[in-house]
């Protein structure tokens, strides 16, 4: 399906012809217009060519999910199922243990996988940490006890500290979760050695893949090997694939028991006025019409890059990663948070992203001018990630306080850069040329930027 493009890609290293819409053009402040750069990844992703040519393609097949006998109902069924098996291949699960459900996106996954292990383990604790979105910190804040790994001064996690609260906690550790990459500061952690350290007492780990899935590959791992993944979540929408369809992997057992946290159409066997058999997993947890063209739409997605291969998109984004840092480095006034990688091995533990600050100036007014002077798009603030941009700040819990008081105060924040597959060393030039402009013009409106720790 996809196999045209890859020729073009191979020799030239080049994959904006990949991609619909990288060259619009955005209107600047001077009344002008020029092609976009787009650097807010992170948050959401244009959509691939080949994802937009499969959705026109099967749109004449569209039709009901496991509901229906006529030819469309049956191939879009067969479609949908089929995409459980490719989605599973794609980041090494394992066909015996695991079920792969489908969902709006990696928010909701972590919802679903909480309400469905507090049903469980309702007096269990759950350990995250501090460097995650809020994603996967809330969901389990409202219904756990949960304690949070700590972090060292550049971000990373303390692996050590993982040890020392398995051990405090003497079994009663169900669920260790963490990012598979930090969208704050790129750092990706060692999932397979948390999950060892996890499995050797007796937890579970839980990996957010909002930001390690699509930038490098993911292999959860066969049962018998310690460092396997037990529950991995993701969203198609930052994988080049929009429409509105994530993912939630974990053992099929996780979602025998019990009523799934929806009920409704396409979740029940057999209902009578006062009882209910429900579906197995992964059926029972998908309540409601399946969102089938979001899962077409992730599998072409999942099948283009795949064939341009993970590894390949990985090293290609690195590459992006060297060289803005490089030139960063050199521009003057800025706070980076996270540290510098300095060599390829600290580079091969980032993906691409790089949050700072203009050393005096205020992130929202960085953010508009990269925008409204460069065409350039850049998310500022706190990514939804706020205690650990309040620790890579050094904002303390009393100062935070002032902030609960009087929400209108101007927030904390950082400036961040997030690259995709498409992302070019030009655009990191035109990136460049007006950071410079902001760094020696300095409009300020009020609030300071904090230098890291
Ligand atoms: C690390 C991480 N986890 C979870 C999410 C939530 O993803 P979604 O909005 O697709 O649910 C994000 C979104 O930015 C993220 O960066």
């Amino acid at each position: 399906m996809n196999s045209r493009f890859f020729p073009i890609i191979h020799r030239t290293n080049n994959y904006r012809n990949l991609f619909i819409g990288i060259d619009s053009p955005v209107p600047l402040r001077d009344g002008t217009s020029i092609p976009g750069v787009n650097f807010d990844n992170g948050a959401t992703t244009p959509p691939l060519l080949s994802v937009m040519e499969e959705i026109s393609r099967f749109a004449p097949h569209y039709g009901s999910v496991h509901r229906g006998t006529g030819y469309k109902s049956i191939i879009s069924s067969e479609i949908y199922e089929q995409a459980r098996k490719e989605v599973l291949r794609f980041v090494g699960g394992d066909y015996q243990r695991d079920t792969v459900i489908f969902v709006k996106n990696t928010t909701e996954a972590l919802n679903k996988l909480a309400n469905r292990l507090y049903s469980k383990h309702k007096n269990g604790i759950v350990l995250t940490t501090w460097m995650e979105h809020h994603s996967n910190l809330l969901p389990w804040r409202e219904k756990f006890k949960i304690d949070y790994i700590d972090i060292d001064e550049q971000g990373r996690l303390k692996l050590d500290d993982l040890q020392t609260k398995l051990e405090r906690y003497q079994g009663l550790v169900k669920l260790v979760t963490v990012s598979g990459a930090s969208n704050v500061t790129g750092h990706r952690n060692h999932i397979h050695q948390i999950a060892e350290i996890a499995h050797r007492y007796g937890a579970k780990i839980c990996v957010d893949g909002a930001q390690l899935v699509p930038h490098a590959p993911v292999n959860m791992g066969p049962s018998n090997y310690l460092g396997h993944i037990d529950y991995l979540a993701f969203s198609g929408h930052k994988m080049y694939a929009p429409f509105g369809a994530g993912v939630l992997i974990g053992p099929r057992e996780t979602f025998e028991e019990g009523a799934p946290d929806y009920t409704g159409g396409g979740t029940a066997r057999i209902v009578t006025p006062d009882r209910v058999i429900w579906y197995e997993a992964p059926q029972r947890e998908e309540a409601g019409t399946p969102n089938l063209m979001g899962v077409v739409a992730l599998l072409a997605a999942i099948r283009t890059l795949t064939a341009i291969g993970m590894k390949r998109i990985q090293s290609h984004e690195e590459e992006l990663l060297a060289y803005t840092y490089e030139k960063l480095r050199w521009l003057g006034g800025l706070y980076f948070y996270g540290g510098i990688p300095l060599n390829k091995e600290q580079l091969s533990q980032r993906i691409g992203v790089i949050s700072f600050n203009v050393a005096g100036m205020y992130h929202q007014d960085v953010a508009e001018f990269l925008a409204q002077e460069g065409g350039i798009s850049v998310r500022n603030g706190c990514f939804c990630a706020q205690p650990y941009v309040q620790r890579l700040l050094n904002i303390s819990r009393e100062q935070m306080e002032m902030h609960l008081y009087n929400p209108t105060l101007p927030q904390p924040g950082m400036v961040r850069l997030s690259f995709g597959l498409y992302n070019t060393k030009e655009e990191i030039d035109r990136l460049m040329d007006v950071l410079s402009k902001i760094v020696r013009k300095k409009t300020w409106s009020g609030a300071v930027a904090a230098p890291p720790h």
